[in-house]
């Protein structure tokens, strides 16, 4: 089966690979670079590693699994790990695994020698299709996420679909957030399909995952090729996020899954601009709650309080929102669903329409 191939144009432009065994790709992808090494994590090491093929035999390094693994301490492994390998100016870091490994093995690679060519093979439904695209790379430092990291694109994305089968179910539904944010932010058709299709996509259906990261790979293609440094249209991105920020920090790092945060950021930005009165399609927040349902993940943050175990207060939800790093002037920005395709960016909404979209959740 030949995977699905989409092309992200920016300058030089590069490919991504989407499909079950698109990581046969991966020895033609490293062929130009005498030397290359690979940055994975212990969990994808054990289960996949066989899937590098020949490249199985360059030098590699496996974090412990986990957010905790990206910080500026593993930052200075990874960096003295590209040095021990022996890697110089021309060579090529393969990343092999989720969005915690593409982040902190993109940031190496762009300061590895002043910058080194990196390909991600992506091993998470979260990963392949959003952390692995677009070239944003980042560390945690203590004061919050992310906070510390450049622009570094990829030279080729693998995002092979077969590996997704021993993702945990939980991981597996955070991927679903992100997938369901694409649909609303309009990727081709992606909402009919996973409306027609859910059940065979919570089965892992191998064709239908191939459609369904294909599908997020080509908008967020599209909308980085159309604003690389996230200085306009790009932010449409951050659709749901002001909300799951709020909810992972308040519920504390970890406890809520971020895709899962971002499921019930949505239909909290939906509620909002229904409070705005600025939500054309009047019938979206009832469709994509339905949808959520049906894709077992939370529909509102009553059912995410009750599935959790998280008090998430609206007043310390609120509170949390005035630290979000998308802020200007101190108070929060957000992006609103107008219909499905539309959405609007930096609405300021007041603190009485959040109290009111938060409240108005019921499980
Ligand atoms: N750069 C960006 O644009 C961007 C966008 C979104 C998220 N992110 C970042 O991505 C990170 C989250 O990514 P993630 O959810 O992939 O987390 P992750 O990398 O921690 O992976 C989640 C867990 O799944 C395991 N795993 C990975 N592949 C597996 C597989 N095929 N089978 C079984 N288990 C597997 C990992 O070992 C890990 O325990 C966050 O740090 C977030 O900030 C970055």
């Amino acid at each position: 089966v030949t995977p699905t191939e989409i092309e992200v144009r920016l300058a030089p432009p590069y490919r991504v690979r989407v499909g079950p065994g698109a990581l046969a790709g991966l020895a033609e992808a490293a062929a130009p670079f005498a030397r290359c090494a690979v940055l994975t994590d212990a969990t994808v090491e054990s289960l996949h590693g066989a899937a590098l093929g020949e490249l199985r035999g360059a030098p590699r390094l496996a974090l412990d699994p986990g957010e905790a693994s990206k910080d500026l301490n593993g930052l200075g492994s990874v960096l003295d790990f590209l040095a021990e390998a022996g890697l110089e100016r021309g060579s090529l870091l393969i990343t092999f695994g989720g969005g915690v490994v593409s982040d902190l093995g993109g940031l190496a690679a762009s300061l590895y020698m002043r910058g080194i060519a990196v390909v991600h093979c992506p091993t998470t439904l979260l990963a392949q299709v959003d952390a692995a695209l677009g070239g944003k790379t980042a560390v945690n430092l203590r004061a919050g996420k992310n906070l510390a990291g450049t622009f570094h694109q990829p030279r080729a994305v693998l995002a092979d679909t077969s590996l997704l089968a021993t993702l945990s179910d939980d991981e597996f539904r955070s991927g679903l957030g992100e997938v369901v944010k694409s649909a609303l932010l309009g990727a081709q058709d992606l909402f009919a399909l996973l409306e027609r299709e859910h059940a065979r996509v919570r089965s892992r259906d191998a064709q239908v995952l191939e459609q369904v990261v294909a599908a997020c790979v080509r908008l967020k293609a599209e909308v980085v090729a159309g604003d690389e440094r996230d200085e306009g249209s790009r932010r449409a991105l951050n659709l749901g996020h002001t909300f799951a920020h709020a909810i992972e920090r308040v519920a504390g790092y970890g406890r809520v899954p971020h895709g899962v945060a971002v499921a019930v950021g949505l239909m909290l930005a939906l509620r909002s601009a229904e409070l705005l009165d600025r939500l054309e399609d009047t019938g979206l927040t009832a469709r994509v709650e339905s949808l959520l349902g049906r894709l077992g993940l939370p529909r509102s943050l009553g059912a995410l309080r009750a599935a959790s175990g998280c008090a998430l207060a609206a007043e310390e939800l609120i509170a949390a929102m005035q630290h979000d790093k998308k802020n200007r002037g101190g108070s929060p920005l957000f992006v609103l669903p107008r219909s499905l395709g539309r959405t609007a960016l930096d609405v300021a909404v007041p603190p009485a329409i959040l109290i009111a979209a938060v409240r108005c959740q019921t499980p």
